[in-house]
């Protein structure tokens, strides 16, 4: 397929995207952290996965208060990761492999130690300098009632008694998108990894850009009122400091931009809104590629909660002819697996609800590690690094960030060369979930995820968009879509299956039935 070639689908409309969060993934220097030559070094064992594309979480430099989110030079690489020949190397290697990358991208605050942030505070008030940030005079506390994500007030006092906003860590000041300065420096990041040869970019907080002008108070929901998170719920929150309509001229500008280079380009967003339609708003067909659906990762396992988000995703999608995405877990949330009730129950879930991803019409992302079915892993407090369990005293990110086991039968199981713990203990029973011991295994997770990936591009690429839910019975989801059809069983007890070739199942069949936890394709013809 010619890679211009305005009439074939873009590659990223269906892909499978890898995260590789970089600092657990691989590390070839053997301090402990992951970096991009351990990255170029595994990326056949991605290809072998059946992956399209990989996405890096920011490997800038950075000084690592929230592990990469707070960057201090947007166009350059981290010495803990590397540096711009190992980012070229990876791309080449990548790309020789057949496999799209993806770069983070983080427009929403710099690191208080980025060169503006720097200079903002050396200037002081009303200076260019501070016009780049959100500084704002209050002589009698913070200057509204925003919240810091990772807890605690959202705004931080200077020594010249004004205060800056930051909607995540004080050392994460939030820019003014409202100064043209801010967005021509973003133009520039994007043109400077373009250049470069990148796939696209995920863009972290995209629905963070703009804040209300006039930063207003949050009116609070009444205790007992909370939202949920749940984008099937409607209670809406009062957020002015999110998905403000401004945020989308940005998005058509970037898609101009990404236009203009040959191969497809493309950005997905990192947009945790409220609603499926507020999702759709940043995928209209002048604005971004995709957008992270994040109410599929937030249902509860059950037949219901599932056909709700694919009912909502697919109607909120097909006015604005976007591709829905689908994704289970990230280095944000608990691993799917112990979301659903750890232990065999819940990796028996966990495989069950990615099957069932993987039929759907779409793009779907795979997080590192849950190809091996690794739990959340219960991280002592001594070895937290979470800047929001550092805020708060709660347990927090860390369990889902453990570095990956690649062999061997101790810490750190291959993950490097080193022979201690890398910078996230491993638990001491992963011996059995390494790469090297789930490989060839029948019935591995890894070999599940290989079979389901084969599975997809053979029988679910092809069967169109068009997607049908049985209503009946309430506890098993049944999904069709063109001659694919996919049962899920979430109840107690195993379920007989309709008429049809078994494709593939997520779990051993019983006597022809589908157990509790299970999911499998099958072919039913139209
Ligand atoms: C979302 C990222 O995924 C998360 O890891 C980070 O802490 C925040 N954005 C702030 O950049
Ligand atoms: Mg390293």
């Amino acid at each position: 397929m010619a890679l211009n070639d305005p009439n074939a689908t873009p590659w990223w409309r269906d892909a499978i995207t890898y995260q590789v969060y970089v600092r657990s993934f691989a590390d070839s220097d053997g301090d402990g952290v992951g970096d991009l030559a351990g990255i170029t070094s595994r990326l056949p064992y991605l290809r072998d996965l059946g992956v399209d594309a990989l996405w890096i979480t920011p490997f800038y430099p950075s000084p690592q208060h929230d592990h990469g989110y707070d960057v201090a030079d947007y166009c350059d690489v981290d010495p803990l990761f590397g540096d711009l020949a190992a980012a070229d190397e990876l791309l080449a290697t990548a790309h020789d492999l057949g496999l799209r990358v993806v770069v983070d991208l983080v427009p929403n605050h710099t690191s208080s130690e980025h060169p503006w942030f720097r200079a903002a505070l050396a200037a002081g008030p009303g200076s260019a300098e501070r016009a780049r940030y959100l500084f704002r005079e209050s002589p009698d506390g913070p200057p509204n009632n925003w919240g810091s994500v990772f807890g605690g007030p959202a705004w931080t006092r200077v020594e010249d008694g004004q205060w800056y906003l930051h909607l995540f860590d004080t050392t994460q000041p939030d820019l003014d998108w409202r100064n043209p300065e801010v967005a021509a420096l973003f133009e520039d990041v994007l043109r400077f990894w373009l250049d470069r040869g990148v796939d696209g970019f995920r863009i972290d907080v995209a629905h963070g850009l703009f804040k209300e002008s006039g930063l207003r108070d949050q009116v609070l929901p009444a205790s007992g009122d909370g939202h949920t998170g749940s984008m099937v719920e409607r209670r809406l929150n009062d957020e002015p400091m999110w998905d403000q309509p401004e945020v989308h001229d940005v998005y058509r500008r970037w898609h101009q931009i990404l236009a203009e280079y040959d191969g497809d380009r493309m950005a997905v967003a990192e947009a945790w809104t409220q609603t499926p339609e507020s999702m759709a708003r940043f995928v209209r067909p002048d604005e971004l590629s995709q957008s992270f659906n994040f109410g599929w990762l937030l249902a509860e396992w059950s037949a219901t909660a599932f056909a709700d988000v694919i009912h909502g995703t697919l109607t909120a999608m097909a006015p604005v002819g976007a591709a829905a995405t689908w994704v289970l877990s990230n280095h944000d949330v608990a691993r799917h697996a112990s979301r659903y009730g750890g232990g065999e129950r819940g990796l028996a879930r966990a495989r069950a609800a990615t099957l069932t991803m993987l039929a759907l019409p779409g793009s779907a992302y795979i997080y590192q590690g849950e190809e091996l079915g690794l739990p959340e892993v219960d991280v002592a407090p001594e070895h937290w690094q979470d800047p929001a369990s550092l805020r708060t005293g709660q347990k927090g990110r860390d369990g889902c960030r453990v570095p990956i086991p690649w062999s061997g039968t101790s810490a750190p199981y291959g993950f490097g060369p080193g022979t201690g713990q890398p910078w996230i203990p491993q638990p001491d029973e992963w011996a059995a979930l390494s790469v090297e011991a789930q490989q060839g295994r029948a019935g591995s997770t890894l070999e599940f995820y290989r079979e389901a990936l084969r599975a997809r591009r053979r029988y679910a690429l092809g069967a169109g968009d068009d997607v049908r839910l049985d209503d009946e019975p309430r506890d098993v989801l049944t999904v069709r879509r063109g001659p694919l059809t996919v049962v899920l069983n979430c109840g107690a007890t195993p379920v007989p299956l309709p008429d049809g070739d078994v494709l593939i199942s997520s779990g051993r069949l019983e006597d022809g039935k589908l157990p509790a936890d299970t999911a499998a394709w099958l072919q039913t013809g139209r």
